[in-house]
């Protein structure tokens, strides 16, 4: 999906993802030291805001317009704005606007192995020696359990996929693993393997 795929999906008042921070975000990142981070492919905001709502500086990147819009409006609602920023970019080649920061999150950007690859080395590039870096994904475990979510296989890392990536770049691997998670459908939460991903920059 292109950006104006994106764009027309977010095109309704309703938040498609909710205004509630992502189970596995607020697990692994919830005690760190506050500071700032970015979120790239953060889409209308619901971790951003949680982190701004935490006293983080949070930057959300993503190449849809309209998300971000959805995103700023949430940030006012919640009277967060002033520690907000929108970066209207793609996530392979950004530069993000509050660089160097101290947690870079990339939650549910499925997209194929070369771009994710290409995103991640272009966030943990941003981020400081000794920030952490999250990432979250529907798992291609999915595939074969006949779960819903995301189908094509070429969207769908693995634990193998996710350690290749990062072991080419300047990280250290703190955990990797699949979790029972779940994905939001028009028939509500189904189970979804999810595979997360910390690390910590060298
Ligand atoms: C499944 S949504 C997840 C949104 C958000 N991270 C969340 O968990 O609620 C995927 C997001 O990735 C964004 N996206 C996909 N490909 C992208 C790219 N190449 N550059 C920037 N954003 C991208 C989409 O616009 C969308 O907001």
């Amino acid at each position: 999906m292109d950006a104006n795929d994106w764009n027309k999906r977010y095109e309704t008042d309703e938040y498609i993802y909710s205004k509630d921070v992502n189970r596995f975000v607020a697990e692994f990142c919830g005690d760190l030291p506050v500071g700032t981070m970015i979120d790239v492919a953060g889409g209308e905001g619901r971790n951003s805001v949680w982190f701004a709502e935490r006293g983080w500086r949070a930057e959300n990147v993503d190449f849809s317009g309209v998300a971000l819009a959805k995103f700023e409006r949430f940030a006012a609602e919640r009277e967060v704005a002033e520690r907000c920023h929108a970066t209207e970019a793609s996530a392979l080649d950004f530069v993000a606007a509050w660089a160097p920061a101290d947690l870079g999150v990339v939650a549910y950007l499925q997209v194929p192995d070369a771009e994710l690859r290409q995103a991640i080395a272009n966030l943990v590039a941003q981020l400081k020696p000794g920030a952490t870096f999250f990432g979250v994904w529907h798992a291609l475990e999915n595939l074969a359990l006949g779960n819903r979510g995301p189908q094509d296989p070429l969207v769908l890392p693995t634990v193998a996929s996710l350690t290749d990536i990062l072991a080419g770049l300047p990280v250290e691997i703190v955990d990797i693993a699949n979790h029972d998670g779940h994905v939001k459908t028009v028939d509500g939460l189904k189970p979804s393997v999810t595979v997360c991903a910390l690390a910590r920059k060298l």
